[in-house]
């Protein structure tokens, strides 16, 4: 919690700027170069303004610092990869949005992310390794998996590292995720196992690339909680489409619980953090438990077979749920 004096009132004011400053430090500069304490010219910031924008950021809040040795940069406890991650997350790919909810006063639509810098905070956390729940769908078919909404492709990777008879199709909407996915594969080698395709979710569930409707494990990470505006049942039609694509396929559901709604447990500031952002940027909120997402699958005509939840990064409740279109039932 931020420590804020609020009976001065003043406080909360010296709080809210320093929070826009330093917003516009990492739009501007970006984590990595903030990190560095080294600044590129071309960030549309003059040297003297950019010097007073600093020294007062420094000032005023304890993420920047600053040493006669080094200048500016971001406070050691912030240089490693989740925090990295996190600034270039919330303030570089989503910030610009939040201010524009406040500019015009409404609710942008997702596809004002910044999905560049986006994809520059999932690249910090790329060469990370999704144990937990490639060992979730340990008892599934390896070849023609297919990774929806990719970014880094990190599922597919992780299957293809553990497999070398794991095959599949990373595919993403956005061009610079599709930039890093393929740099992420190509890194690692796996070029022969896994191809990567600029395609959206609505291309796949056209039939755009006829070989991707042969997938026998489709794999939804993080993609869904994009699709809960302005409600969770928005994502019904894409699970039923999914599902009557996919018919003899495993579709494969992660993605995190919500808080914000049901839980006022500091604890889980993260998720809410998460949440609030998904709600400014027009994704809306996922649901906040098990039986939620149970009652969506019910009704898009799926049933569960196997549910892993993951607690290991504090405040937020992940989960993998594997499902299957329900039999069809004849009177
Ligand atoms: C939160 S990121 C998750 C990335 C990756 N699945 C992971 O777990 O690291 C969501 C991803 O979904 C992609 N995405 C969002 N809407 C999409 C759509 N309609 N079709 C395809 N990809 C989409 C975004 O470009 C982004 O890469």
């Amino acid at each position: 919690m931020l420590n804020i004096d609020m009976p001065k009132g003043k406080r909360f004011v010296d709080a809210a700027i320093a929070a826009m400053v330093m917003t516009l430090l990492i739009k501007r500069i970006g984590v990595q170069a903030l990190a560095e304490g080294y600044f590129p010219s071309a960030n549309n910031i003059d040297d003297n303004e950019l010097d007073m924008l600093l020294k007062y950021a420094a000032l005023i809040t304890p993420m920047l610092e600053y040493t006669s040795t080094n200048g500016y940069r971001l406070a050691g406890e912030l240089q490693d990869k989740h925090s990295l991650f996190n600034l270039e997350k919330f303030l570089g790919a989503y910030g610009p949005v939040l201010a524009a909810a406040i500019i015009d006063d409404c609710i942008p639509a997702p596809n004002t992310i910044d999905d560049a810098r986006l994809a520059s905070a999932f690249s910090l956390l790329a060469e990370g390794r999704l144990t937990w729940l490639a060992n979730a769908l340990a008892d599934l078919p390896t070849q023609d998996v297919l990774e929806i909404g990719c970014g880094s492709a990190p599922v597919l990777r992780e299957l293809a590292k553990r497999s070398a008879v794991c095959s599949g199709w990373a595919v993403d909407s956005s061009e610079n995720m599709v930039k890093l996915a393929r740099h992420m594969v190509r890194c690692q080698g796996l070029e022969n196992q896994i191809s990567v395709h600029q395609c959206s979710i609505d291309d796949v569930l056209s039939g755009l690339h006829k070989s991707i409707l042969s997938a026998k494990v489709v794999v939804l990470r993080g993609v869904l909680n994009s699709f809960c505006s302005p409600t969770p049942h928005a994502m019904i039609p894409v699970l039923q489409e999914l599902a009557s694509r996919f018919p003899n396929s495993y579709i494969v559901v992660s993605d995190y619980y919500s808080c914000l709604e049901t839980s006022s447990d500091p604890d889980f500031l993260p998720s809410m953090t998460q949440d609030i952002v998904q709600l400014l940027s027009g994704q809306g909120i996922p649901p906040s438990d098990e039986s939620l997402w149970d009652s969506l699958y019910r009704e898009a005509g799926l049933l569960l077979c196997k549910r892993v939840i993951n607690s290991t990064v504090p405040g937020i409740r992940q989960f993998v749920d594997i499902l299957k279109t329900s039999p069809v039932i004849h009177s």
